[in-house]
């Protein structure tokens, strides 16, 4: 079966290759040529996920998934969520993102926060959503130089170490998109 990834992210895309039977051929959207961005402008991570995965399926005909992932902080009544990438601005810097989030935060005793991860999986015109959540608390200060986005200051629940200070191998087994993903290859896998 032939599948897109609507990604224009090479190690998004080769990490879930290296996880696929070979009855999946996986391409990335450079790879059936489309260079541009694909439109996300919903409210949830739900929606903007199918946004994507149905806006490719529709204009290239085929079968298609799409990630979408955000943080979502309970007294902040789930923001960022979809705004995760620009919180502080269109810039999407990560560090003025954290600064933002941490000066909402500030004196905040309930600091609990999830990650979110939707996977849209459309085959054949129908849509399959594959979720994965990790639970945690925001720190108070960042901590930690790996990782990406608020990696810095998101201390997964039953660990005491931002995931900043984890080794990827150590993240990647229990992060919401490793959650969504293996959800994700163990459906197509068994198809
Ligand atoms: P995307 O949907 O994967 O592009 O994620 C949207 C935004 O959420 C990113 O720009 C980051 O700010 C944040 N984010 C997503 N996944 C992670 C993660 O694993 N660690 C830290 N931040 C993340």
């Amino acid at each position: 079966m032939n599948l897109v990834f609507a990604t224009h992210n090479p190690n998004k895309l080769s990490e879930v290759k290296e996880l696929l039977q070979n009855s999946i051929s996986l391409k990335g959207l450079d790879e059936i040529g489309c260079f541009s961005e694909i439109p996300e402008t919903g409210n949830t991570i739900e929606v903007n996920a199918t946004q994507k995965s149905s806006f490719v399926a529709n204009k290239y005909q085929i079968n298609c998934f799409a990630d979408d992932t955000g943080l979502e902080v309970e007294y902040l009544n789930g923001e960022p969520g979809v705004y995760s990438a620009r919180y502080a601005g269109e810039a999407k810097d990560p560090n003025a993102n954290i600064e933002l989030l941490l000066s909402n935060l500030k004196g905040v005793e309930n600091r609990k926060a999830r990650f979110k991860t939707v996977i849209s999986l459309i085959i054949n015109n129908e849509e399959f959503l594959f979720k994965g959540i990790v639970n945690g608390v925001i720190s108070e200060s960042p901590i930690g130089s790996k990782g990406f986005g608020y990696d810095p200051i998101f201390i997964p629940d039953g660990y005491t170490k931002t995931f900043a200070e984890m080794d990827f191998e150590v993240k990647n087994t229990i992060s919401h998109r490793a959650l969504a993903v293996n959800k994700l290859i163990g459906f197509l896998n068994q198809l």
